[in-house]
């Protein structure tokens, strides 16, 4: 079955591909894969939600997560758009939600944004690595 929505992941050291795909198991849908955005912006399917996972690195998130968002917002018609922020403060319950995350809030905001969903969900840092 194909899923109702497309998963694009901005992640630097793999830990957001991983929630991606236990994202795409917990719904059933494991045999879906996730798209690992690069340098250049995606093109966007314009039917399908996009499911935006995005990894934050010095307060901001990635790069290519913006590059995304940038020409997701420039669409003449957006998909919907659920929005998974990834990133150590979610670690605390009160920073989870697009109220609370400083990261979301910016992220809406800046780019005129109206997602469906947002949720930002803590990361993980491998202190050895
Ligand atoms: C160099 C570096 C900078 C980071 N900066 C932030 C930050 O400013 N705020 C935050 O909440 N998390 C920050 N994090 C945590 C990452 O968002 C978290 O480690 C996440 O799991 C990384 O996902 P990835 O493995 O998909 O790249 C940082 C992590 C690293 C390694």
């Amino acid at each position: 079955m194909t899923a109702p929505f497309e998963t694009l992941v901005a992640s630097l050291h793999g830990q957001s591909l991983t929630i991606a795909a236990r994202i795409l198991t917990r719904l059933g849908l494991p045999g879906e894969s996730a798209r690992r955005l690069g340098d250049e912006p995606p093109a966007i399917d314009p039917v399908r939600t996009a499911l935006l996972i995005a990894a934050v690195r010095y307060g901001s998130h990635l790069p290519e997560a913006r590059a995304c968002l940038k020409a997701f917002a420039a669409l003449p018609q957006r998909p919907p758009l659920a929005l998974v922020s990834f990133n150590l403060t979610a670690r605390k319950p009160a920073q989870q939600t697009a109220g609370e995350s400083a990261h979301l809030r910016k992220t809406i905001a800046g780019f005129g944004l109206e997602p469906v969903a947002a949720r930002a969900v803590a990361g993980k840092l491998n202190y050895p690595r």
